[in-house]
């Protein structure tokens, strides 16, 4: 048996999503976080069917040899954190850099790790270029060179690709909750449908995903978010649109419960369409709770464990992957800041990349999970 002391705890905290609605978080002192053996997470995960796996970035793994180590112990995938999107592979018009995606693809395959596409189709991290040269003459040829090239060069070894990239975001007002982005301008809503046939057709062999955030919680925001993006796969599926599986990012908050059962009914309105299920960038900031490591810890891997529960219940839910696995490589150090100054604990290593609760959380959640059958 192992296991992982933690400490009595009682924090009140409100967090920027929920600040209209304060809550209580109790962590309560006698909560379990044992686990049986060592054994990492991507073992765990496998032993039940299922892919475990983290974002990381080249420069992270070439310079930090402890850190590759545990992310090649921990991992059975891989996903290029920043390196597969256009302003990384894209430092002109005319030309594809893959000098940093192919290290990666090169690491994935050495540590008999699976790799993911991450992504095709982004409003965000586009070129300098990319406003002053794309426009709705050439946007559809733009799109479709980019895409072949990417996927084509990467045929064959990605095990899913995020095809598109959080396009849904119902506050721009639309009926159809589709975001106001450069390609919807450019080439109107039919441009997401074109993206997967696209991809479908340079590599029949990954599985194409839909990604986006902000679907987990009770919250106003959110439910729209989800009625949004069950209207865009239903869509979707119904004219044909190869799409295969929803990621959902679950960027979750320390101090924010969530609702199991509207969360659950989610789940099972997409899998009804079909489709499979990707946690893709899990993590949980915790900038709003207290000082206190031990409490901190506690807290955050009691939404970790709690959250996994619900999600891998649903067995259309193949994979989870972290955005990260040590805090000391975490973009919410930038994101999701502490006030006091304190470093962030949102992910499942410490900055010495020791297993923190938050692991054991994730193993428990691992260990408990039901067995996929395929
Ligand atoms: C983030 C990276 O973690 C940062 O390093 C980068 O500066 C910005 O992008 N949703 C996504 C990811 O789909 O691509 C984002 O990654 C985090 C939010």
């Amino acid at each position: 048996m192992s296991t992982f002391a933690g400490t009595d705890a009682l924090a009140i905290a409100s967090g920027y999503r929920h600040q209209n609605n304060p809550i209580q978080v109790t962590a309560q002192k006698n909560k379990d976080f044992s686990v049986v053996e060592n054994t990492p997470l991507r073992k765990r995960a496998a032993a039940k069917g299922l892919i475990y796996g983290a974002a990381t970035q080249t420069s992270t793994l070439c310079l930090d040899t402890k850190f590759a180590t545990k992310f090649a112990q921990e991992c059975a995938m891989l996903v290029p954190e920043n390196e597969l999107k256009w302003k990384a592979l894209r430092p002109s018009f005319n030309s594809f850099d893959f000098t940093r995606s192919d290290w990666l693809a090169h690491f994935a395959s050495t540590n008999k790790m699976l790799l993911r596409g991450h992504t095709l189709v982004w409003h965000e991290s586009l070129p300098q270029w990319f406003k002053a040269i794309v426009n709705n003459r050439n946007a559809e040829q733009i799109m479709l060179k980019h895409i072949t090239t990417v996927v084509g060069h990467y045929a064959g070894k990605i095990h899913s690709w995020d095809v598109v990239n959080e396009a849904v975001f119902p506050e721009h007002g639309r009926a159809d909750g589709l975001r106001n982005t450069p390609w919807l301008k450019f080439l109107g809503l039919n441009y997401i449908d074109f993206a997967f046939r696209m991809a479908a057709q340079a590599d029949p062999k990954a599985l194409l995903v839909y990604n986006d955030y902000g679907l987990e919680y009770d919250t106003p925001g959110d439910e729209a978010k989800r009625t949004a993006v069950l209207k865009l796969l239903e869509r979707l599926k119904s004219q044909g649109t190869p799409v295969q599986a929803l990621g959902i990012q679950a960027h979750l908050e320390g101090e924010a419960p969530f609702n199991a059962k509207k969360l659950k009914a989610f789940l099972k309105n997409v899998a009804d369409l079909g489709l499979k299920i990707i946690i893709t960038e899990l993590d949980v900031a915790e900038n709003m709770l207290p000082k206190n490591i031990l409490v901190r810890d506690r807290l955050v891997a009691k939404i970790y464990e709690d959250y996994l529960s619900v999600v891998l219940d649903e067995t259309a839910v193949i994979a989870v992957l972290t955005w990260g696995l040590s805090d000391r490589y975490t973009w919410l150090r930038d994101q999701k800041f502490r006030k006091d100054g304190e470093t962030v604990r949102p992910l499942p290593l410490d900055a010495q990349m020791e297993r923190k609760l938050a692991w054991y959380a994730m193993a428990r959640a691992f260990d408990q999970a039901p067995m996929r059958v395929f």
